[in-house]
């Protein structure tokens, strides 16, 4: 542990008894403190602030409460929702919306698949689910042969569902979120999935009710956190990370999406974001660091075309990122 590390740990005990600290990151002049299970108190947090920022070497602080509202529950197992016939099941989960979730989650299932995995893509994502137009089945209706399971749609050799064929996207947020669990156990339950070696499911972003209700409610076998390099999306990659290993799911490792940027002219190189911040997150963190995707226009068209990447130009540098990731996450 370096010097300012253990500085900022003994300010926090200072302030809190009993203190949980579960992650601390020192980076670029920036200290973000995660305190577990500690009831947030404003004054307490700004006077423990300006006490780090004032350490030599600190000039931002960020400190963040995680809840313990998703501790597992000891005694009575919740009971578990059943996915028949999935092997294996593995989230793609963010802190915050919009760093390339879907897009991540889309190109990894197509190329676990590519890898002879079989292979499914649920779509948990309620707040916007994109994965109907990402693999093409968005004006399709659900088929049901039986009148009691639905048919999971088969595209590009990959089965899919998605939790928008059955929430209505222009409904109120509040809306969606309440109907969300019921959806999402019907869709995963009744769906004929086949026999499945590895389900990816895009979940929802953040660290709410709903993504928590999943992480408790499915034998998720592991994470997979993907992250923007900028600070903020760290942040929030931190949260992402404790939600998932509270409540016992493995973290398989962080991606950090548009790492650089690829100029599709020049393929000169540019990283504006910064360098590496997910990499140094991970090892803070002590998780595996899985890879980089650059920023790429073409993994945007494809993925609006209906078809990503990884299934129309896998011969691409950028569809080799993705496959390098799926190689460490097929190992285990
Ligand atoms: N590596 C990339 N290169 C270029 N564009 C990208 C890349 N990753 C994602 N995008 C684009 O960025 C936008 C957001 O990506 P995506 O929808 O996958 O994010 P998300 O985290 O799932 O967002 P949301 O929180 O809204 O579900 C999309 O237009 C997508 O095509
Ligand atoms: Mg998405």
């Amino acid at each position: 542990m370096s010097n300012l590390e253990e500085q900022i740990r003994k300010l926090v005990e200072k302030y809190f008894n009993q203190v949980n600290i579960a992650a601390l990151i020192v980076k670029d002049e920036r200290a973000i403190v995660t305190l577990q299970n500690i009831t947030e108190n404003k004054d307490v947090t700004a006077n423990l602030e300006k006490e780090i920022a004032a350490l030599n070497g600190i000039k931002k602080v960020n400190i963040i409460y995680t809840s313990e509202r998703s501790a597992p529950t000891l005694g009575k197992e919740p009971e578990m929702w059943k996915v028949s016939g999935v092997k294996k099941i593995i989230a793609v989960a963010s802190g915050k919306g919009g760093v390339g979730k879907s897009t991540t989650a889309v190109n990894l299932a197509l190329a676990l698949s590519k890898l002879g995995k079989k292979t499914a893509l649920f779509d948990a994502d309620i707040y916007g689910p994109s994965i109907p137009t990402m693999l093409g089945y968005e004006n399709q209706p659900v088929v049901s042969y039986d009148g009691k399971t639905f048919n999971a749609f088969e595209v590009h050799g990959i089965k899919s569902m998605s939790i928008g064929t059955l929430i209505d996207r222009d409904a109120p947020l509040v809306w969606r979120g309440a109907k969300a669990g019921g959806a999402l156990e019907q869709l995963l339950t009744q769906v004929e999935w086949g026999d499945i070696d590895i389900m990816v499911i895009d979940m929802p972003p953040g660290t709410g009710d709903i993504q928590i209700t999943l992480a408790q409610k499915l034998k998720i076998d592991g994470a997979v956190i993907v992250s923007t390099p900028q600070d903020i999306a760290l942040i929030d990659a931190v949260k992402g990370v404790n939600m998932f290993q509270k409540v016992g799911i493995p973290i398989l490792g962080i991606v950090e999406n548009m790492s650089y940027y690829i100029c599709p002219n020049c393929g000169h190189k540019e990283e504006i974001f910064g360098h590496a911040g997910a990499k140094e997150t991970a090892e803070r963190m002590g998780v595996r660091f899985l890879g980089e995707i650059p920023l790429h226009i073409d993994i945007r068209t494809h993925a609006d075309e209906g078809k990503p990447i990884v299934e129309d130009k896998p011969d691409s540098p950028q569809a080799n990122a993705y496959m390098e990731i799926a190689k460490k996450i097929a190992k285990g």
